[in-house]
């Protein structure tokens, strides 16, 4: 019997059916990586990214392998090597292939051995590029695609001794020479985009070559109305509020209606539900604004600016003025750029705007 999921449960969904809309964001992410080898899924954290992902790998007939960067991090002790990386893939490789059919390939690569259905990897004689080489011909044969999902990418910044280079230089490879093989790849985009991908970065080994973006976007006011009513709903709850006041206070991250179903089942009082929500969102976006701190003050000066009303380029630009700070030009059409590529802000006709209404309520405090 197949298990499922409650709308309201905080793991990231694995199944189609668990999954709360996301027609469009499955289709736009079958095309995109139809077109490029390296698809990048950026949104806010607890938007759905890692669900949509899963949800599109295991309904698509496509071969696969996910890769957990904090996992990965964590149980390498905070300095990821090849090593731990071949190992992490063949434990993966050994889960997926009986079903994915790929022991027969893997029996071919130098440095595996294959037992019955496990696989051992040696890390000595095996090379990362030999198993991609390997598994791309498979594909190729196949006349298919094989996907590798690096969800938590940010922390592959700690793979090997150059920040994540030496892996940006095989995904490079992988994209000249591989056709079949595709990476989608994901996480914190502070993270991801700035510390690891380093896309405006000339030297970045990535620099240049055509990616491919997906942005997962907040559910809308009725969306998000929908989903809280289909959430209770499917529990049997009764509600005696209306969820509409819901999603005008917390807007439509998907992570934080859920934490506000989960918390309001166990309180049965929605303000207490809601202060929850406010008060896990307000510790997230502190740990984050730690980050971009860590990356440019300014950031999180732009951020509070914006928050407050002071949201056009001249505007930002004089208040930097007039606190002594001779930001150039291209330097905060660049910080903004960033800040809008990591969706914190987006630009509207009347200038720029938090796209968090929950950030942008603890920003004015
Ligand atoms: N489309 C969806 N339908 C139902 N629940 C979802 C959907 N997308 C995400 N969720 C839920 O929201 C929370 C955050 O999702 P997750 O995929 O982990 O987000 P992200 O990877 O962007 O941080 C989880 O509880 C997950 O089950
Ligand atoms: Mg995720």
């Amino acid at each position: 019997m197949e298990v499922i999921d409650l709308l309201f449960s905080l793991t990231p969904k694995t199944k189609k059916e668990d999954l709360f809309d996301r027609e469009r964001e499955l289709k736009d992410l079958e095309k995109l990586l139809e077109t490029y080898p390296i698809v990048v899924i950026t949104g806010l954290r607890r938007v759905g990214k890692s669900s949509l992902v899963k949800v599109f790998l295991n309904k698509s007939d496509l071969l696969h392998i996910t890769v957990d960067g904090r996992r990965l991090y964590e149980t390498s002790g905070g300095n990821i090597s090849s090593h731990h990386l071949t190992r992490f893939l063949g434990e993966e490789l050994s889960r997926i292939s009986k079903s994915q059919k790929l022991l027969n390939v893997l029996k071919r690569v130098r440095g595996i051995t294959v037992s019955g259905t496990s696989i051992e990897l040696n890390p000595k004689e095996f090379s990362l590029s030999d198993l991609l080489e390997k598994l791309n011909e498979t594909a190729k044969r196949r006349k298919k695609k094989i996907v590798i999902f690096f969800d938590e990418a940010q922390y592959l910044r700690y793979y090997g001794s150059r920040g994540g280079n030496d892996l940006l230089a095989l995904f490079a490879y992988c994209y000249d020479n591989f056709e079949n093989v595709r990476f989608i790849i994901s996480g914190s985009e502070v993270g991801v985009l700035h510390d690891f991908l380093k896309l405006e970065d000339y030297s970045s080994p990535l620099h240049g070559r055509g990616i491919g973006f997906l942005t997962v976007r907040p559910f809308t006011f009725d969306q998000s109305v929908d989903f809280l009513m289909e959430g209770f709903r499917e529990v049997g709850e009764k509600i005696n509020f209306d969820v509409e006041e819901i999603v005008r206070e917390i807007d439509g991250i998907v992570g934080y209606l859920v934490l506000f179903g989960v918390k309001y089942l166990e309180k049965k009082k929605k303000d207490e539900a809601l202060k929850e929500v406010f008060h896990a969102v307000k510790a997230l976006f502190e740990k984050e604004m730690e980050e971009l701190r860590k990356r440019s003050e300014r950031y999180p000066f732009i951020l509070r600016q914006i928050a407050r009303g002071i949201n056009t380029w001249s505007a930002l630009k004089n208040i930097f003025r007039a606190k002594g700070d001779f930001i150039g030009d291209s330097r905060l059409y660049s910080l903004l750029e960033t800040l809008e590529k990591m969706s914190f802000i987006e630009k509207t006709q009347s200038g720029y705007r938090i796209v968090d209404p929950v950030f942008e309520r603890i920003l004015r405090e």
